[in-house]
């Protein structure tokens, strides 16, 4: 029998192919510019929490616009408080107005028996949402823009106070590798979230 030929290596980042584990805890760190378009197209209306911040990507630039942040994360990278889990915090720490983050999505991959994608990254955008709602507060966080459009995260996603998804229409790269970095595989969006919003009106859906 005639062997099969092995595909030509294709032009994009394989993230979600099985020789390319993604890194544990979900750390893809966010770049400037994508928090940047945020904070340009909302107004966040004070301290903000930022609960998944990694080494602070998000955070620092969210500081730069003169907003103080309270950052922590499950696992310490030498950013912010480590050792804290969002998922088990009961409410947003003290004088916190929003919350903001780039949550793991959760694609599994690395870690043998972690918690499969749908469940871990519903049940963190539910948690928030929840504490939003409590806080009287906002809420952006970034997602791809093809899982909001899923049958579970839609649902969920209307049952909370949405103001805005701001649709990013350049494909973010995770990774810099110098000259060899390729574009991003999936387009993504900020979801912003307003307990205080005028339920009136719809959502507002703006490319930028
Ligand atoms: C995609 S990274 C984003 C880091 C940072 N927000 C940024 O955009 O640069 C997700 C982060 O979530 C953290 N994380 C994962 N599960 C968590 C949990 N249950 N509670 C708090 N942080 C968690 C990981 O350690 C990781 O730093």
């Amino acid at each position: 029998m005639n062997e099969v030929p092995l595909m030509p290596q294709r032009d994009f980042r394989p993230i979600h192919i099985s020789n390319f584990s993604r890194v544990e805890n979900d750390f893809y760190p966010t770049p400037d510019w994508v928090t940047q378009l945020l904070l340009d197209n909302v107004d966040l209306r004070g301290p903000v929490w930022e609960p998944c911040c990694g080494d602070g990507a998000i955070s620092k630039v969210i500081e730069r616009q003169r907003h103080q942040v309270v950052a922590t994360d499950l696992n310490d990278r030498g950013y912010g408080m480590g050792g804290i889990d969002f998922l088990g915090a009961r409410s947003v720490p003290g004088g916190c107005q929003a919350i903001v983050t780039n949550p793991p999505y959760g694609d599994g991959g690395a870690e043998r028996g972690a918690p499969r994608t749908a469940k871990l990254l519903l049940s963190f955008v539910q948690h928030a949402i929840r504490l939003t709602e409590q806080n009287n507060g906002q809420l952006a966080l970034l997602l791809r823009f093809t899982w909001i459009a899923g049958k579970r995260a839609s649902t969920l996603i209307s049952s909370g106070p949405l103001d805005r998804v701001l649709v990013i229409t350049h494909r973010i790269r995770w990774f810099d590798m110098g000259a060899q970095t390729k574009q991003g595989q999936h387009h993504h969006c900020w979801l912003f979230f307003d307990a205080q919003r005028d339920r009136s009106k719809p959502p507002a859906l703006m490319f930028v």
